[in-house]
């Protein structure tokens, strides 16, 4: 028996980080795509292949402490022994589980690689046993996974990768299509420093410890933003939004995960985009930026030539597809 499931990438329009401590966010799922390939097998193990790396771990009760496999591994370890513990073994015995992982989306770059692969890997190892699952089940299964890595996450990333579209999205409020209208393109560019989404995050909740009251209020700040920046989309009104984008930096460089290389890549974005910033943890990784179908290629072009990975992206609409 074999199951495959493939989800998309994304990336943060608005609202990252805030997102955790109780703003909402914008999400778009874009055309990178992860591939989760899942079979049952005789040998009571579980073995992971990825281009992270490849483990072989016992499939029973895990061992004390959560897991065996290595740290980047785990989500796919804890989702392969939640499944084999609910479903048990096929046929009487203890089922065991091969996995193969294959992405498209660059790794710790905030394009969703980690969350679009435990979304597919959730969908592909349940589907091993039972069609039943929905994809707010498999959502939630993801989410629980990432949380190995990433105890305190939103959930944003996982939802984009499962649901696809852009959506409107709070933690416990759950998201909210909003479009996009016709017309908008988003470029990538990647400074190729690779960050950590925890240490990020840890970052940030000490500004809040040191200045509760002004981290306070650039919540504040960024939830109107929010709020105006999902009429935007709605509207299709891709100038202002890049405006917006930009106020959206000003609020992530108040926090400290911008840096030296992110500010001067947004720099070149800003003079031939709409408006840049950031997308995810922040520190490294990407930024994003708003143009038009006139604009896209220039803005990408202008990028490449400071010798910076950059392309134009599309918006996936199918999020979680199994097959
Ligand atoms: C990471 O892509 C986005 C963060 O807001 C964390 C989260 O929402 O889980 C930094």
């Amino acid at each position: 028996m074999i199951s495959r499931a493939s989800a998309p990438g994304k990336v943060i329009l608005f609202g990252e980080h805030f997102v955790v401590h109780g703003t909402r966010a914008i999400l778009a799922a874009i055309n990178r795509r992860t591939t989760v390939t899942s079979r049952i097998t005789g040998d009571p193990t579980v073995s992971i292949r990825s281009d992270l790396g490849e483990c072989e771990v016992d499939a029973g009760p895990p061992p004390p402490g959560g897991g065996a496999a290595p740290p980047e591994l785990r989500p796919f370890e804890f989702l392969a022994r939640k499944v084999i513990g609910e479903f048990g073994g096929g046929g009487g015995g203890r089922a065991g589980i091969r996995m193969e992982i294959e992405s498209e989306i660059p790794r710790g770059a905030g394009l969703g690689s980690s969350s679009a692969s435990c979304v597919a890997a959730a969908c592909s190892l349940s589907r091993l046993f039972t069609a039943e699952h929905t994809r707010d089940d498999i959502c939630r299964m993801a989410i629980e996974a990432e949380r190995t890595i990433f105890e305190n996450t939103s959930g944003a990333d996982c939802t984009a990768c499962a649901h696809g579209g852009v959506i409107l999205y709070g933690m416990g409020a759950g998201f909210e299509r909003i479009g996009p209208g016709p017309g908008m393109r988003l470029v990538i560019s990647d400074s190729g420093i690779a960050r950590s989404t925890g240490e990020m995050a840890a970052r940030v909740a000490r500004f809040k410890d040191c200045d509760p009251e002004g981290f306070g209020s650039i919540c504040a700040r960024e939830s109107a933003l929010v709020d105006r920046a999902a009429s935007l989309i709605r509207r299709g009104d891709h100038r202002a939004l890049g405006e917006a984008m930009r106020e959206n930096q000003r609020h992530l460089r108040d926090i400290r995960v911008s840096s030296g290389a992110l500010e001067d890549m947004i720099r070149v974005a800003d003079s031939c985009s709409f408006g840049s910033k950031i997308t995810g943890a922040g520190g490294g990784g990407c930024i994003v930026s708003m143009a038009d179908a006139a604009s896209a290629a220039g803005v990408a072009e202008a990028l490449r030539g400071g010798g910076i990975r950059s392309f134009a992206a599309e918006i996936d609409h199918s999020g979680l597809e199994a097959f």
